[in-house]
């Protein structure tokens, strides 16, 4: 018989999840002296975890699935059905490997690099004929053209897609009318994606050979079928999408470098060997991912503690991430810890953990450091910008959270 999981008094948790967000798992485990907790969410049982065992755990152990372990109004707006997350064994790892060639291949992420470089020089000149910019929106303009560029996909109404993919991640927390919405449009950039599919399996469009387009257009699974056009379009969307979603971490960037000025004043210098440094402390410090979860198959054992089967769970990313038994004096910005998501550390899950072919690790983790990297670049040697009054202040049970104002860049020209 194994030990007993210290339970939360309360008899439903939900209210605590909404006033609490991003400190909902590490509050309870404080409470109850243990970094495994159990308590009950919308009326179901679920067992909350953190630190670095707890993401071995997740991202590791076989006996787990993702289907049916996030909300179906989180899972719509992000990974969604079909798509690779939902895959376990050999299918997961086979559609992963699909991942890997497209996110982690450097050629490519250099090239994705160059286009984000060019999309954001090209906004730059609109932005000297503004007043102020919100970077929060435009990063997203910036970084949806890029992508749509790199990945091949050509002739979509831009602005369009970059409003409904900012809201896929931006609505993913809420519930109720803003979430529907999302996913209604949503279901229009499927809809345009599938055709696009189509498309190019028909020869009427014809994307270059190292594109995600042309990549996922003609994937075959393990026995040899193409994918399902629906399933091909939201794989194509689990490309675009999260890179948009960069733009999240490239307004906290600029928040963090507005803070740290030593920082900033080295980067203006010319020097950027630690911008690597810096892209990481602020995945690790700022809050985007509050948890990722799953669901067991069959009865665990985890740290001597039974886990039965159908059993929900939730791992604390950012409860993890902000734990100083983890990463000491947690809530400063100390780009000095060096960390980076090629190390062994189990703690560091901003993106998730474990192996990354055969977990479900992110495998967009080279390519957000990299963006971040040039987006220190950008915003230090290309730019000259002011930071007028708002409210930068980030409210922790805002799923994803943001500085209140979006970052408002004013005054901004081109640096000569
Ligand atoms: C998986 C976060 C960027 C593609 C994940 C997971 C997390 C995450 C936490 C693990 C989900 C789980 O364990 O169930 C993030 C964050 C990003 C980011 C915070 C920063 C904006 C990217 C990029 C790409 C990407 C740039 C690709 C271009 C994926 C895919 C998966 C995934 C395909 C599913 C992997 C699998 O199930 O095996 N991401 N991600 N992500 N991410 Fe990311």
């Amino acid at each position: 018989c194994g030990r007993e999981i210290p339970r939360d008094p309360r008899l439903d948790a939900s209210m605590g999840l909404l006033s609490e967000g991003y400190r909902f798992v590490s509050n309870l485990c404080d409470q109850l002296d243990s970094d495994i907790v159990s308590t009950r969410i919308r009326l179901r049982e679920v067992i909350c975890l953190r630190g670095g065992t707890a993401a071995r755990l997740l991202y590791g152990a076989e006996g787990l699935t993702r289907v049916g372990a996030m909300p179906s109004s989180v899972l719509h707006l992000l990974q969604d059905k079909g798509s690779v997350q939902q895959l376990e064994g050999p299918a997961h790892r086979h559609r992963k490997a699909l991942f890997l060639g497209i996110c982690m291949d450097p050629a490519r992420v250099e090239a994705l690099v160059a286009e984000f470089r060019a999309a954001w020089r090209a906004a730059l000149d609109e932005w000297e004929e503004a007043d102020s910019i919100v970077l929060q929106q435009e990063a997203a303009r910036v970084l949806t053209r890029a992508a749509c560029r790199w990945a091949g996909v050509e002739n979509q109404p831009e602005a369009r897609l970059a409003e409904e993919i900012f809201d896929m991640i931006d609505k993913a927390g809420s519930i109720g009318p803003r979430n529907w919405l999302a996913q209604m449009r949503r279901s229009g950039t499927e809809r345009r994606l599938r055709k696009l599919i189509e498309q190019v399996r028909a020869g009427e469009v014809v994307p270059g050979s190292a594109t995600a387009l042309h990549a996922i257009a003609f994937h075959r699974e393990a026995d040899g079928a193409l994918l399902d056009d629906t399933v091909a379009a939201v794989e194509l969307l689990n490309v675009l999408r999260p890179i948009v979603a960069v733009g999240r971490y490239i307004t906290f960037t600029a928040l963090a470098l507005h803070r740290e000025t030593n920082w900033r004043d080295l980067f203006r210098s010319g020097t950027l060997e630690l911008a690597a440094d810096f892209a990481e402390e602020v995945r690790r410090i700022s809050p985007f991912f509050p948890f990722t979860a799953a669901v067991t198959t069959r009865p665990l054992q985890w740290e001597g503690y039974d886990l039965p089967a159908d059993q929900w769970l939730l791992l604390d990313l950012y409860g993890t991430l902000h734990d100083a038994r983890n990463f000491p004096d947690p809530a400063r910005f100390r780009a000095e810890r060096m960390l980076s998501w090629s190390g062994q550390d189990d703690c560091f899950v901003p993106q998730g953990g474990g192996e990354v072919a055969v977990t479900h690790r992110c495998p967009g983790e080279m390519i957000t450091v990299e963006l971040l990297k040039e987006a220190i670049r950008l915003l230090c040697l290309e730019m000259d910008y002011e930071i007028p009054p708002q409210d930068l202040g980030v409210r922790l049970n805002r799923l994803p959270a943001q500085p209140r104002s979006g970052m408002v860049l004013a005054s901004i020209r081109r640096r000569p």
